[in-house]
């Protein structure tokens, strides 16, 4: 089975990412071809200072790396690495309907908060369409702001095997209900964008003022306290299995428990709970050498899969006239 997931660099990786995305894809090396990304294209849509761009790319990756990402295990690369990705992306444009674009959440709701309506955004959707349809991807492990982007593309692969006879893999999305949206510091969804998220690899002096700075309501210390819509309990739980997080809900109903002790708690346990992972990435940070060419050859590799596709759809739909 083929599981591909990518990142936009538009920011620091936070713990929304993390939890609904980058952990789930590193198990899934282990079980799997992994495909993973970093999706410096679509980062284009709100990136415009190049230097940033190329910074966040590569911190982005050594993020990955640092994890536990296995570039011998798995495919990873950069997506303008691979530039095969932007032919599919106009085959596809040809069986995207207006309308379908159009319907698409993440475009109204940029547009509706006064971002301009460019075609890069608009055509955002066929381009990760060809992102997942280029590798023959099974599987799209996502948090729940991507599922209508996963059904497009699951309609325009439909529409084009439909029309050019059968080529690609029709994907599923696969979000994990319990984690689909992680709230940021102000209880909305977390987002690179807002100024909401708990970054992966802050510092230790951000991380403890982000973690201190969690939305929380006014209900006296000697009531229990809610746990529905409470983003400190639902941060805590990330890092918590079922019965942790039975017990972190017994804490929270009994009256008695302060906001502040629990966030210095959570505090640590973040702290600690990424410690090896930062001394990781502080290598590849001495190393950026060696991460450039990890991601090279990544992308060589991944190539030979995109071309597969790609030579299929473009005999199927007629280019390759010496036939
Ligand atoms: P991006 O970079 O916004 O986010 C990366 C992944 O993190 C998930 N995520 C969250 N999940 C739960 N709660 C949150 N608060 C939260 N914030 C982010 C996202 O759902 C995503 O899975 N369009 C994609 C990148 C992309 C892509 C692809 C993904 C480009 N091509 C092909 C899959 C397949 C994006 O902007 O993700």
């Amino acid at each position: 089975m083929r599981v591909l997931s990518g990142i936009q660099p538009s920011g620091n990786l936070h713990l929304g990412n993390y939890f609904a995305m980058i952990k789930r894809m590193i198990d899934y090396q282990e079980s799997s071809e992994l495909f993973c990304f970093i999706a410096n294209y679509h980062a284009l849509t709100s990136v415009n200072d190049p230097g940033l761009l190329r910074q966040k790319t590569l911190d982005a990756a050594m993020d990955f790396l640092a994890l536990g990402l296995d570039p011998k295990k798995s495919y990873f690369w950069v997506q303008s690495d691979l530039s095969e990705v932007h032919e599919l992306s106009w085959l596809l444009s040809n069986v995207t309907s207006m309308g379908l674009l159009e319907r698409s959440h993440a475009y109204k709701d940029k547009t509706a908060k006064g971002i301009v309506a460019t075609h890069g955004l608009f055509a955002y959707p066929v381009l990760m369409a060809a992102d997942i349809l280029l590798y023959g991807s099974n599987k799209v492990p996502v948090g729940k702001d991507q599922k209508q982007h996963v059904e497009i593309a699951r309609d325009i692969a439909t529409r084009f095997n439909y029309t050019f006879g059968e080529t690609f893999v029709i994907p599923e999305a696969d979000i994990e209900i319990d984690i689909a949206t992680i709230p940021g510091i102000d209880g909305q969804k977390m987002s690179k964008s807002y100024g909401n998220a708990i970054e992966i690899f802050s510092e230790e002096k951000a991380l403890r003022q982000r973690v201190m700075s969690i939305k929380t309501d006014s209900t006296p210390v000697d009531e229990p306290k809610p746990i529905k819509d409470n983003p400190l309990f639902e941060i805590y739980s990330l890092f918590l299995d079922e019965t942790g997080r039975e017990t972190l809900k017994e804490r929270f109903e009994t009256p008695g428990l302060r906001y502040g002790d629990i966030k210095k708690e959570l505090f640590g346990i973040i702290w600690e709970y990424f410690a090896p992972y930062r001394e990781k990435r502080a290598e590849y940070v001495r190393n950026e050498a060696d991460v450039v060419d990890i991601l090279r050859m990544g992308a060589n590799k991944t190539r030979e899969v995109a071309q597969e596709y790609l030579t299929k759809a473009r005999n199927n739909v007629g280019l390759n006239y010496t036939n």
